[in-house]
């Protein structure tokens, strides 16, 4: 009876090998009606599956066969390597002559390369561990985003890492650190063997102290490549210092393995040129991680204008991760950091220690998201709720006009600073931040020293406002200067107003000391 029911099922399959309901029943037929399969028979099966995937290299149900069969029998999928390899490939042109009965090649018109075939070899990589997943996740983000996009969702609900993800973490500062310790994952397991005292963080000399902070904590060596002469023009790094710095520590034996760009850097608001720097990297360095810092001018990327400036485009191509405090400029109450990953598996591999206690049923299935395993921490405080109620409040139109007040407020500000014959800027101004010292059109030989101890006074003579008005200083590139940046959401034309006279009377009032001879040198 069974006999005549293989011989039925190829008639099937014979007339649609693509009909999957007689895949199903050959499988019930040869393996699950009782007795035992011997390894002829699972020989045969093999061979059968793979004729017909030669056939028809894009038909699922015979790669689902030809998995079932090695799941039955506990035959590791690697064993199918090589006869998978070639239909992961864009053509089969040139292995025309080659005849291989026991791995068939695909069939010469075959549509390359078989999807099926990059989720096999994908399951291959990741079923060696650590080692194995830089390839499988190339594997699997070839099929979400290019072979076989219509499943991209399920890819990641497999929880086959990939696709962007964004964690609201603590500050800026940690989802850095994060970030950094990702890359230092990505780096060693692509480079085995590479001594860690040799790796190197890049950022710049504008970068928040967090970098620096990093390298202490993860005992690596930093550099800051400097770019203070770039930014009194507003600009920050780009790609040719970078090919300078990189080009210089790997003769000298390090390795970089990440680059902390900024837009919107805390001093001065300058920003990187990001797609510059992902396009060199990209051609160039593809071992660097690329984190955008955008801390404070992320939230500018909600409203289209700013856009270009902020860029978007670049991070959208390059960055491997980019980070947006929604606790700065962004009407949340502190901490609330947003970071996103390209890839969180990356992330995840990095950071997933799971000891006994804290293993689950769901968690050891991949099918929940284990936040712990995406950063130091084991409990989290439940901050997403925090921006929920933000854009429930505000709507995306409301926070998109809170952004562009804050930025037309600060135009005025920086209206006055500009028309102001004792005021200059110290870089242009920057969204909704204004930098500027005094530097008297009245005085054009005061050298830099002289200006700084003028200014230092200024500073110091506007503390004594403190209830109206706190100004923070900053220096660039030796010059110091002070920062005014309205984020306020109650801030009004009128606070701005005051504040200028302040500033203004102020800094006249000094100018005239500094003039008699009258201010104390400052160190
Ligand atoms: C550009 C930028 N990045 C990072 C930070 C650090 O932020 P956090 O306190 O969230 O670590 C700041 C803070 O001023 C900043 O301006």
């Amino acid at each position: 009876m069974w006999a005549g029911e293989l011989a039925f099922v190829e008639r099937l399959l014979e007339k649609d090998l693509r009909n999957n309901s007689a895949w199903h029943h050959r499988f019930f037929v040869v393996f699950e009606r009782g007795s035992e399969s011997g390894e002829e028979v699972v020989k045969n099966e093999l061979s059968f599956a793979k004729e017909n995937i030669s056939a028809a290299p894009n038909n699922a149900s015979a790669w689902n066969y030809l998995r079932g069969i090695l799941d039955h029998k506990h035959i590791p999928y690697s064993t199918q390597a090589s006869f998978v390899k070639p239909y992961t490939r864009t053509s089969a042109s040139g292995q025309e002559d080659v005849v291989d009965l026991e791995d068939p090649l695909p069939s010469k018109d075959a549509e390359l390369p078989a999807a099926a075939a990059i989720e096999f070899l994908a399951d291959i990589y990741e079923a060696v561990g650590r080692g194995g997943l830089p390839n499988a996740t190339e594997l699997w983000k070839s099929l979400a985003n290019e072979h076989d996009t219509i499943r991209k969702k399920y890819v990641v609900l497999l929880g086959h890492l990939l696709d962007t993800e964004t964690l609201v973490q603590t500050t800026a500062s940690d989802s850095a650190l994060t970030a950094i310790v990702a890359a230092r994952a990505r780096y060693t397991t692509a480079n085995p063997g590479v001594p860690l005292e040799s790796l190197i963080i890049y950022v710049t000399s504008q970068t928040h102290s967090f970098g620096k902070k990093a390298a202490l904590i993860l005992g690596l060596h930093v550099r800051a490549i400097d770019v203070d002469e770039d930014v009194r023009a507003g600009w920050g790094l780009d790609g040719a210092k970078l090919r300078q710095s990189v080009k210089e520590d790997r003769d000298a034996g390090l390795h970089p393995f990440i680059l902390v760009a900024t837009v919107g850097t805390t001093s001065t608001g300058a920003i990187d040129r990001i797609a510059d720097l992902g396009a060199t990297i990209k051609e160039k360095f593809p071992f660097l991680w690329l984190h955008v810092d955008a801390a404070w001018a992320g939230v500018t990327l909600s409203c289209p204008e700013h856009r270009e400036k902020a860029q978007l485009a670049g991070i959208n191509e390059y960055a491997d991760s980019l980070c947006v405090n929604f606790h700065k400029w962004g009407l949340t109450n502190f901490d609330c950091s947003a970071l996103w990953v390209r890839d969180r598996g990356l992330l995840v591999n990095a950071l997933d220690v799971t000891p006994e206690y804290l293993r689950t049923k769901h968690g050891d299935a991949g099918t929940v998201i284990d936040y712990r395993n995406w950063h130091l921490s084991l409990g989290r405080r439940f901050r997403s709720l925090k921006i929920w109620f933000v854009l429930r409040s505000f709507g995306i139109e409301g926070f998109q006009s809170y952004i562009r007040r804050c930025i037309a407020l600060s135009d005025v500000f920086a209206k006055y600073i500009q028309e102001s014959d004792i005021f200059d800027f110290v870089a242009p101004p920057s969204f909704a931040l204004t930098v500027f010292r005094i530097a008297p059109a009245s005085e054009p030989n005061a050298d830099l020293a002289q200006l700084n101890d003028l200014n230092r006074a200024f500073h110091e003579a506007l503390q004594s406002h403190h209830a109206e008005l706190v100004l923070t200083q900053t220096e660039v590139g030796g010059v110091f200067c002070m920062r005014l940046a309205v984020g306020a959401a109650r801030t009004e034309e009128r606070d701005i107003v005051q504040a200028w006279t302040i500033i203004k009377d102020v800094a006249e009032d000094v100018l005239r000391r500094w003039k008699d001879g009258k201010l104390e040198p400052k160190n």
